[in-house]
Order: C-alpha cells, then structure tokens, then sequence
C-alpha cells in the first residue's frame, strides 16, 4: 500500500510526524506494508513551484492508494492572486482525484465531555456522521469571479450548481452508510438531507433527487429532510437527534464544523474524502493554525484519527484503525490534553504538547 503525505503549512509539518509515526506503527505491527512518499501543496509548494498543486504532487497521488494530508494556508499566501492560493490547491486535489465524498465524523469522547462548550446532557453518547458533497456546487460552479459593473461598482459572483447524477451519488454514499451504523448501533437506519430548497432551486432538485432515490432504492432506511439554517440551530439544541446528515459542498463546511465543537474541538475531527473507488484522501477538518504553529501546541489527535478512517476505508482493515482508536481514548483516559481539549477544571489533567500527545498514543499502540 502506497501512501503519499502532504503535510502542507502551519501546524501541517508537527502533526504530520506524529501521525505518520502511528501509521508506521500500526503498519508494522498489522503487517499492511505500508511505503510512504513525501509530496507538496499549499504555501510550502507555492514557495517551491510558484503553484498550490504542483504537477509532481498530482501525480504522485494518482499513483498511490491513500493520501494523508496536513493543512494548507496561511497569512503569507493570502495575498497573492486568488487562482493560486493554498486553498485552490486543496480544492483542485479533492477535484482532479474524484473524492466527491467527504466523511466528517462528530463523535463525542467521553473523556472530552467537559471540553465542549456545549452542556453535558446535550452531548453525551454523540456519534454523528456529515457526509458533505465536495467536488460540486457552489465551491466549483461557474461563473465565478469579481466583476465590474457599468457603474464602476465591483461585483462578486459564484454559481451554486448540482446535476442530479451528483445528487444521486452522494446520496448513495450516505444511505449505505446509514445502513452499516445502523447495523453497528443496532438502531433505525436514518439519514436527514440538509437543504435550503424554501430559496434555492438547486437544493429544491437535491431534496427530490433525495427522496426519489429514497423511494427507488433504500425504503429500510429514514429519510428527513431541514433547511440549513434549522440544522445549525438543531446541531446546537438536540445533536442526537441525528445519525447521518448529508449536504451539498457549502452547508457541508460550515455544518461540520459547528458539529466539531460538538465534540470539544475541532482539533478531535478526522476526515475521508472518497471517489468512487474507494480511494480516499485523509484529512483533519481543521486548518492550518498559523497562530499556533511551530510551538509544539497542536492537537495531532485529528489527523492521527484520519489515519485510522484511512486504514477502516482504504485498506479496509478494521482492526488497525479501532486500535488506533483504542489508543487515542486510552491517551485521554490517562488525562493527556493539549491546549484545545483542556477542561475548565483541569485537576488530574495533564496539558501536553503535539509531540507528546502523538509519541503517547504510539506508546498506547504497542
Ligand atoms: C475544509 C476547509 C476547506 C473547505 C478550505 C480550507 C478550502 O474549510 O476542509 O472544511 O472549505 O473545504
Ligand atoms: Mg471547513
């Protein structure tokens, strides 16, 4: 198995050693024969190539199985013209390689229950999956740009487009995992299609294309339908209430990370983006952190839990990644937090850097 890491900029370097650490780990001890490659995106391929996605990076990840990537972005890119900023480059990966579907996993760690803002009883038992739709809609449809107007006035436009077939696909991938938590759960298969079709024709397609392939194809399996802006406000007042939620490119982002500080920080959200075959691209949802980088103060939690979404989805190996998983609940039952997933009331807590939070999950990892 051929995996390329693309640690990108900001904290992307630190938390990239300690996950790549664990996976050469768990790679040994499960005998995957796992071979890394080394690529670039983002600032650090901006400053060596003049481009986010270099042509070298492109096809070094066609060529692998699974690419495990850092973050990109930061104040130093922001500036310069906007087709070739660090962003695009993660865009046009995600694009080029066909990974339409982005899992986003808020699972609440028992441990972390006072390190969210939100009140215990809200939070407590929270498993929910954002399946976002990520090479379409308003992220990727044209027109796009800053235009003038006759006036001199400047205008800003984007299109917000989904064709049915991208509609059904991404539709597909949610049903079917709702089946197979629910199997894992035990409980009612459900899926609630996130919307804003009381405004949007192209959410009013979404939201039929849903329930016609709900009809067609998956009758054992619920299927709810909210306007966007209820979602955010239901997320906050009763996130159990929801198993899978699926979303377009746009309500996806924002949902998820509202859903991550569900979960104490979005430092705990790990992150698989799919094509068709299965092949994915693994990711924290979280950004670069400039603020924080090279002071050994990230949480590698994240990435560390993508690793383990690559070996469950990838490589298909289950038994790693809930090792992997096991390790990292084993660290926070042992009190080990950094900065972001520190509780108010720290007494038995112990606040350790990136460093140290990564070599004690390999510990753990045996
Ligand atoms: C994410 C990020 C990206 C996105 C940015 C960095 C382009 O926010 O992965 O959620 O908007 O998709
Ligand atoms: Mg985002």
């Amino acid at each position: 198995m051929n995996v390329l890491t693309l640690a990108g900029d900001g904290i992307g370097p630190e938390i990239m050693i300690q996950a790549v650490n664990v996976l050469q780990a768990a790679s040994n001890k499960f005998e995957l024969g796992v071979m890394l490659e080394e690529g670039d995106l983002g600032g650090a391929a901006i400053d060596r190539t003049g481009l986010p996605l270099p042509d070298d990076t492109l096809a070094k990840a066609r060529a692998a199985d699974a690419v495990l990537l850092g973050a990109v972005g930061g104040p130093k890119w922001d500036t310069i013209e906007r087709s070739i900023r660090p962003e695009r480059g993660l865009l046009k990966i995600r694009s080029e390689l066909g990974l339409f579907a982005n899992l986003r996993v808020a699972k609440l760690y028992p441990q972390l229950v006072n390190a969210s803002s939100i009140k215990p009883e809200i939070i407590q038992g929270l498993d929910l999956l954002i399946v976002r739709e990520l090479t379409g809609g308003i992220y990727f449809g044209e027109p796009r740009g800053i235009r003038t107007l006759d006036n001199g006035e400047q205008q800003g436009y984007n299109t917000m487009v989904y064709k049915t077939s991208e509609i059904e696909r991404i539709g597909k991938v949610a049903f079917d995992l709702a089946r197979v938590r629910a199997k894992a759960s035990g409980k009612a298969a459900k899926v609630c299609s996130v919307d804003k079709a009381n405004v949007l024709e192209v959410t009013e397609l979404w939201k039929q294309t849903m329930i016609q392939l709900q009809e067609s194809d998956y009758t054992d399996v619920g299927l709810s339908h909210m306007y966007a802006d209820n979602a955010c406000m239901q997320l906050i007042k009763n996130p159990k209430q929801f198993d899978v939620m699926v979303t377009g490119n746009l309500f996806g982002d924002i949902l998820s990370d509202e859903a991550a500080m569900l979960t104490g920080s979005i430092g705990m959200l790990p992150s698989a983006s799919l094509d068709e075959h299965g092949k994915g691209l693994y990711e924290p949802c979280h950004g670069s952190a400039p603020d924080i980088a090279g002071q050994d103060k990230a949480n590698p939690l994240a990435t560390i839990l993508s690793v383990a979404m690559m070996l469950r989805y990838t490589f298909q190996h289950e038994e790693s990644a809930a090792a992997i998983e096991q390790a990292v609940s084993e660290v926070l039952d042992d009190g080990l937090r950094t900065g972001d997933i520190m509780d108010t009331d720290s007494s038995g807590l112990t606040l350790v850097g990136c460093q140290q939070m990564g070599e004690a999950v390999l510990a753990k990892l045996g």
